[in-house]
């Protein structure tokens, strides 16, 4: 019997049809480097912030995550609904700014592999590959992207945790994260070229590249901004359910989005934005579309505007968020 034809996710989202069109081939496909290991997933985050008490009262009491412990760092780590040791830190600093983005690596020899690819390439290396003294038993190094924003590329020691289904409809682990970039398209190509990240979809006029490193359709966006920063990170519910119940929870804590409840065009993942208390601009998603493994993807280009940022025109972004969201 012959083999199911590839699908094609062109019917995924038919009120596409004129709104979004086939980008040009070419410049928007950047080579991808031949290198044998390649980013698998995100782990992590760690953020520097200039409001920590109230910060980490808000991740837990009002976020849902459970701080772990870990003595010998000024580091604040949590932990989410999920097997990861941990998904989320914070450190004391003067403004907001990253202090680690995390990937991860299926193994010890694509950690060294790729350390050596990096070293080779010149860039800038600021840990070895080493045991992390982080919770859990990382092996990992890290280095700086060509924004200068710290990286991490590890893998667990004792092989990578599948995840549990969280109870009580709270944040699993990290969905993705968007980073804003004067030259996102630079960007793009270093992540595409040495980590082995694929285009999945992009806004014209380079507005917005999304990349994927496995099934899920982003793990890392790159926004054309003024400046290098943290856009927004996304913390995965279980379905949009969770997500809604989540941001039920959030509402009766007198806590209101930034924008939403919606659900984006790219990535067809629903949506609800919320603000910290130091403005960094968290998401809480579910959805996000799943391209399973050896399907054939079709990247393509979108154009900006309210009816493909949120297909259920349920309301707009609010000036503060595009603000805060744009780090101004
Ligand atoms: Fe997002």
């Amino acid at each position: 019997m012959p083999a199911d034809p590839p699908r094609l996710y062109t019917d995924k989202f038919t009120f596409c049809s004129g709104m979004c069109s086939i980008g040009e081939a070419g410049s928007n496909h950047p080579e991808a480097f031949a290198a044998m290991a390649k980013v698998t997933d995100i782990c992590g985050l760690i953020l520097k912030t200039p409001k920590l008490a109230p910060s980490i009262e808000f991740y837990e009491k009002c976020w849902g995550l459970e701080r772990i412990e870990h003595p010998g760092t000024d580091t604040i780590f949590f932990k989410g609904a999920s097997n990861e040791p941990f998904i989320f830190g914070l450190e004391p600093g003067e403004r907001r700014s990253v202090a680690m983005i995390r990937f991860t690596l299926d193994s010890a020899a694509a950690v060294d592999s790729m350390h050596d690819d990096l070293k080779a390439a010149d860039v800038e290396i600021l840990k070895a590959p080493d045991l992390l003294q982080l919770p859990g038993n990382y092996y990992g190094f890290q280095f700086k992207d060509p924004d200068g924003t710290p990286v991490e590329l590890s893998t667990l020691d004792d092989g990578v945790p599948a995840d549990t289904p969280g109870e009580g409809f709270l944040p699993q682990r990290l969905s993705h994260m968007v980073l804003n970039s004067p030259d996102n398209r630079a960007l793009r190509d270093f992540y595409v070229r040495y980590l082995g990240f694929e285009l999945a979809d992009w806004y014209a006029k380079d507005a917005f590249f999304f990349l994927r490193c496995n099934e899920q359709h982003h793990c890392l966006g790159l926004e054309k901004c003024d400046n290098s920063s943290l856009n927004h990170v996304a913390f995965l519910l279980e379905d949009l359910d969770a997500m809604m119940r989540f941001a039920g929870r959030m509402a009766n804590m007198g806590i209101t989005p930034l924008w939403g409840p919606g659900r984006h065009g790219p990535g067809g993942n629903c949506f609800c934005y919320f603000e910290d208390p130091a403005g960094y601009v968290l998401e809480a998603t579910s959805e996000l579309i799943f391209i399973p493994r050896g399907d054939q993807w079709t990247p393509r280009e979108w154009q900006p505007g309210p009816e493909n940022a949120n297909v259920w025109l349920t309301g707009g972004r609010t000036e503060r968020a595009i603000q805060l969201m744009s780090n101004h």
